[in-house]
């Protein structure tokens, strides 16, 4: 380990790696070749070999303001000295109150309550089961349908898992999917919008496909669409421009619930708190988690209209209005993180600041354009995917390649099938974007 690196696991210190059954991992592969981060801070982590790794990924998605920020450590560790945890049923603790009044009043306006969750696979289940308890609390039970969409990751619960559609996350539980689901086709289409900077101009119209499947079901039966703004996993996949507007102008005309699954699209990943202030579209409810504590501590959640929560807040005050919640619903460490998180994002303008970078990093993903391999590039905010041609039947291993050498240049990158997805931290310099692109361009170069 350099003199640089904090103590901690250094190669010879190494545990036992065999008893951890890794998330999303090719265990056996990386068991052999084995990345394992000590440390971070701010925009880099420390490898177990003592090695500043820029983290062009936020982590997962989730530090948009950095690793550790001191402001948010200082605050989970007053809450330690305070309250650890408190009964989350019955009883309560005052700050998920405060939590909740301080996020739905930097919502956009239509947003006025807050269910807390600890993943983004549970904000995921929570909206779903929201949207079939409010129409049967509005004596519109028949609506049980839920529509999601191609390439849509909303986690790997069984509502979410469902309603997504990435074929790798479904086959093996086909069986058990939840039934009366459908779902609208993804819309990238390489042949018409490769290189899009921003929204493609192509592929509004793949919206009418929700017209069909309102004619084909029948919108009485059909409960709520559930889409990411931007699809994050699937690939960055930003939406055509009028795309959103005509999926909420049918959900409006039919009475179907719009859950915009924002857990990557929140908290300045695209430059403002959530999508409706960037795309114009407004849901009626929202997904959240990830950046909501800059990934401190895990938290998701669900933001609702005031109509929604108003569905269910009839019948007798002694009774339970949704029976659903967790142990952690509105952890106290949690909470103490997500407070911390929102002044951070407020007092240092990291929207803002997303914003302002989001051409100089446009242009540096889009320089990457003509290196061989390299198929298609999109961006949209502080989020980019590098597209590269699979190889005839080796699919995905040019892209881990890439991010192997990656890896071992200093950039944190991720990949998904033959695509390198980079989100770094809103707090990334223009030199440390120059960076990462350079670092990208070098590793493609060595990738046959
Ligand atoms: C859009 C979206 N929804 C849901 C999830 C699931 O969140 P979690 O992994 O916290 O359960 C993710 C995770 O990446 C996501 O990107």
């Amino acid at each position: 380990m350099s003199d640089t690196a904090p103590i901690g696991t250094s190669k010879s210190e190494r545990p036992d790696l065999d008893a951890l059954w890794m998330p999303f991992t090719h265990n056996r592969y990386f068991k052999k070749n084995p990345r394992l981060i000590v440390a971070a801070e701010g925009v880099h982590y420390t490898s177990e070999d003592g090695r500043q790794i820029l983290d062009a990924l936020s982590g997962l998605w989730c530090c948009n303001a950095g690793h550790r920020h001191p402001k948010i450590v200082e605050a989970v560790k007053a809450q330690l000295d305070t309250l650890d945890y408190a009964v989350a049923f019955q009883a309560h603790h005052p700050k998920a109150f405060e939590l909740a009044e301080k996020l739905c009043n930097a919502a956009p306006d239509a947003f006025k309550h807050a269910f807390f969750t600890n993943s983004g696979s549970e904000a995921c289940d929570t909206a779903l089961k929201i949207a079939l308890a409010y129409h049967k609390a509005r004596g519109d039970g028949s609506r049980f349908r839920l529509i999601g969409r191609e390439k849509g990751y909303h986690g790997v619960g069984f509502g979410g898992m469902s309603v997504g559609g990435m074929v790798a996350n479904r086959k093996a539980f086909a069986s058990a999917l939840i039934p009366g689901v459908d779902h609208l086709p993804h819309t990238h289409n390489i042949e018409q919008m490769a290189y899009s900077r921003g929204q493609p101009t192509w592929g509004a119209h793949l919206a009418e496909d929700l017209a069909r499947l309102i004619a084909l079901h029948d919108a009485s039966t059909i409960a709520a669409v559930m889409i990411e703004p931007m699809q994050g996993s699937g690939g960055v996949i930003v939406p055509p421009v009028g795309y959103l507007e005509r999926i909420r102008e049918l959900c409006t005309a039919h009475g179907i619930l719009l859950i915009f699954d924002e857990v990557i699209t929140g908290f300045g990943r695209i430059g403002e708190l959530f999508s409706p202030d960037r795309f114009g579209v407004t849901p009626d409810l929202i997904t959240f988690a990830k950046g909501i504590t800059s990934g401190m501590v895990p938290l998701g959640g669900v933001l609702a209209t005031a109509e929604i929560y108003d569905a269910f807040m009839q019948g007798p005050e002694h009774m339970v209005e949704f029976f659903h919640g967790y142990t952690y619903s509105g952890h106290p460490l949690a909470c103490a993180a997500g407070i911390a998180a929102l002044e951070v994002y407020e007092s240092e303008d990291l929207f803002k600041r997303a914003r302002t970078l989001e051409p100089i990093f446009e242009q540096a993903v889009h320089a990457l354009r003509g290196e061989s391999h390299v198929v298609d590039i999109r961006n949209c905010g502080l989020a980019a995917a590098i597209e590269l041609m699979p190889r005839a039947g080796a699919p995905s291993t040019r892209a881990m390649e890439v991010f192997h050498q990656c890896y071992d240049n200093g950039v944190m990158v991720r990949y998904g099938g033959d695509t390198i997805a980079i989100g770094p931290p809103l707090t990334i310099s223009e030199d440390q974007i120059g960076m990462i692109v350079d670092t990208i361009r070098d590793a493609i170069r060595a990738t046959a």
